[in-house]
């Protein structure tokens, strides 16, 4: 089993990461294996509307100058998905929303190939709007038949500055761990036999 954690921030050692790293960290400690991509701050490209995908069924996006192929072959291959970003005017980052919407695309049109993986959105934000982030991420695991993975609270963290002022936050960070603690869980779950 594994679990791919994706972050969206520009900032590769901002909050966000820091959030995604307790959730890691707890997952790990249940024994299953993770992956931390950064994606934010990289070149990936929004979707072009082309309808390739659609016609070639061939599970890749057609626009291949970025390393969008290479992501979603991991995302196919993990069993659990964790998708975090900061919260920017109230809703994800590009890069991220980039991501989502040619990974829901390619996955739709090829068989629903995310169908029964176990997916969860990680939001960073200094004072609004991360409820409103949090939703744009759900929205892909709803649609693609996932099953989401909740935790003491909505998945958000608390900071503005980068560096450590969200681990400041010890009831976003209680969150994080409880959050890594059930998707561990469910996984086992679902892969379970009996
Ligand atoms: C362009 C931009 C827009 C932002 N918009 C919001 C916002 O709408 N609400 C909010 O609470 N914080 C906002 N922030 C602050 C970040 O969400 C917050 O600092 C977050 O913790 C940054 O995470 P990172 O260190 O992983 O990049 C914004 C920051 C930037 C750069």
């Amino acid at each position: 089993m594994k679990v791919l954690l994706v972050n969206g921030s520009p900032r590769s050692e901002g909050n966000t990461r820091k959030l995604l790293e307790q959730v890691r960290r707890s997952i790990e400690n249940d024994g299953i294996e993770t992956e931390l991509l950064q994606v934010g701050g990289t070149a990936i490209r929004g979707c072009l509307g082309c309808y390739r995908c659609v016609e070639l069924k061939n599970c890749q996006c057609s626009t291949k100058n970025d390393n969008f192929n290479a992501i979603f072959q991991k995302m196919l291959e993990a069993d659990g998905i964790v998708l975090g970003s900061p919260t920017y005017f109230a809703d994800i980052t590009p890069e991220l929303k980039a991501l989502i919407d040619r990974a829901g695309f390619v996955s739709r049109v090829n068989g629903n190939l995310f169908r029964h993986k176990a997916g969860a959105a990680v939001i960073s934000l200094r004072r609004g709007g991360g409820i409103h982030a949090f939703d744009s991420v759900n929205h892909l695991f709803q649609i693609c038949g996932m099953f989401t993975v909740g935790s003491t609270y909505w998945n958000l963290g608390f900071g503005g500055k980068e560096g450590s002022e969200v681990e400041n936050d010890r009831e976003g960070m209680e969150n994080m761990r409880d959050l890594g603690q059930s998707m561990a869980f469910l996984l086992r779950k679902l892969n379970s036999t009996s």
